[in-house]
């Protein structure tokens, strides 16, 4: 669909799923606020994730680590030393660029022969690639890339010197390894298991891009799952396939728009043996919305060095010690979410709620998939204008609100309220008309095929969680 991104992201702003951050300030680049119904559909996809790494298994428990932490976890994982970018900046203009990213761009753009650059060795050295290409934006001369440290700094306390600098994680896994052994110890588990953590990420971004793919602030889900030496490739394999499983049955992306990337040598993190990306076909191209690592013992090593103190597991059926290894499912709640909305997002032309006559008017209808729809049921009375509905819809809604998250609307025609619920992703629209006063029952609509089903009031929540359970 041509504009997607754009339509994408009006929606967003139109409906209240996202709003960029600070904007009555002018905003700030990077930063995104999410609104009543982004927060609902954020919710939902940490909720899924949640049940299906820690929830529903036995061998992974649940951590929720604090953002900033003692700055020697950075020196030990390597943060402080390598977590950089390569920035370039133009003479004249002074816009800032990635300069791996403008590299990019120029293999893609197939005007290599024009730049005299012509083998895959030369593209390598990206500062003699740098001095060969003109500002994207003004074709002015763009300075020697340099290193460009993604962490945000911070202070502890009332004093700001190198002493009490420390960083906002860049990244959720490093609150796992240095609790390894509070975990081990305290859940009593034996390997292979994991542990889990949801939250916040940051990373000063030189460029941040394409709305919520590419942010300074963002939400991480990553599983830390930690296996003996010698096993680890065999639950690399496992992971991979476990969290390709879970995008395409649970979250019900089209396996179409679906596929992993095995990085190369040269494109391996410092940390990692090997990692694969499961990549999504958004609109501005394939991009990663997960990474999934052999972490292999790199981290563990690094805290055990730096701390003193010990991080070895002792094997009973080995009777060694040892230590473990880690495989890492990572995934960014973010690109998730705008994964899913570029995977629902419909436009009809001509109009589809039957009720209404056709109209010239583009209708959109936002496909999600019922689990992950922040809001999952409205009430709408036939009528606004008869008080007997409108009194018997709010009860109606009053009953419900404690099992699903629900929206009451009586503003404007019944054709228009079904249309701004199908923008929202709403699956069900429960309808209170005249008969409902007549012998308690009240329509059910379906977003999907907009098949009304007559219900009695007194077993609407059994029969709408029925439709719940069987997705
Ligand atoms: N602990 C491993 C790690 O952080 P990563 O590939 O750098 O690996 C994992 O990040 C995931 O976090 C990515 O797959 C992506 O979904 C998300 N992510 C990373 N940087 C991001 C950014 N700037 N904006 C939004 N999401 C991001």
């Amino acid at each position: 669909m041509e504009n997607l991104m754009e339509k994408i992201i009006s929606l967003c702003k139109r409906r209240g799923f996202v709003f960029s951050s600070s904007e009555i300030y002018g905003g700030i680049q990077g930063f995104y606020d999410f609104g009543s119904l982004g927060v609902e559909m954020k919710n939902n996809i940490k909720r899924l994730w949640w049940q299906k790494v820690v929830q529903e298994r036995d061998d992974v428990v649940g951590l929720d680590s604090a953002i900033i932490q003692n700055p020697n976890i950075w020196k030990a994982s390597g943060h402080v030393e390598r977590f950089f970018d390569l920035l370039t900046e133009c003479k004249s203009c002074h816009k800032r660029f990635r300069a791996d990213h403008l590299v990019e761009e120029l293999k893609n753009s197939g005007k290599l022969d024009e730049v005299g650059l012509y083998t895959e060795k030369e593209m390598k050295d990206i500062t003699k690639v740098i001095e060969k290409i003109k500002c994207p934006e003004c074709e002015g001369k763009l300075i020697p890339p340099r290193q460009f440290n993604l962490m945000f700094k911070t202070f502890v306390g009332p004093v700001e010197d190198e002493s009490t600098k420390t960083y906002l994680r860049p990244e959720t896994a490093q609150g796992i390894f240095v609790n390894f052994k509070n975990v081990l110890e305290t859940q009593r588990k034996k390997i292979p298991f994991g542990i889990a953590q949801i939250g916040k990420a940051f990373r000063n971004e030189i460029t941040p891009k394409n709305f919520l793919f590419r942010t300074r602030e963002f939400e991480q889900m990553e599983l830390e799952f930690f296996v003996k030496p010698g096993e680890d490739e065999k639950w690399f394999e496992y992971w991979v396939k476990e969290r390709m499983r879970w995008y395409v049955e649970v979250l019900k992306i089209r396996k179409e728009n679906l596929r992993i990337k095995v990085h190369t040598k040269e494109e391996l993190a410092h940390y990692a043996k090997a990692c694969v990306d499961i990549e999504y076909k958004f609109p501005f191209g394939w991009g990663e919305i997960e990474g999934i690592a052999n972490r292999t013992d790199f981290d563990l090593k690094q805290h055990q060095k730096f701390s003193g103190q010990n991080l070895e597991y002792f094997d009973e059926k080995e009777n060694k010690n040892y230590i473990p290894y880690v495989i890492e499912p990572s995934c960014g709640v973010e690109r998730i979410f705008l994964a899913l909305m570029c995977e629902a997002y419909q436009e009809i032309k001509g109009g589809r709620t039957k009720t209404t006559k056709p109209t010239k008017e583009v209708e959109v209808l936002l496909k999600l998939d019922k689990k992950v729809a922040p809001v999952k049921v409205a009430v709408l009375p036939l009528l606004k204008s008869k008080k007997e509905l409108v009194e018997k819809a709010k009860e109606i809604y009053q009953t419900l609100k404690p099992h699903f998250v629900c929206q009451y609307d009586e503003v404007g025609s019944i054709g228009r309220r079904y249309r701004r619920q199908d923008e929202i992703g709403t699956p069900y629209c429960v309808t209170v008309d005249f008969d409902t006063l007549k012998d308690s029952t009240v329509t059910i609509r379906d977003r999907d095929t907009m098949e009304q089903e007559r219900v009695k009031i007194e077993e609407l929540i059994k029969i709408l969680k029925e439709k719940f359970e069987n997705v």
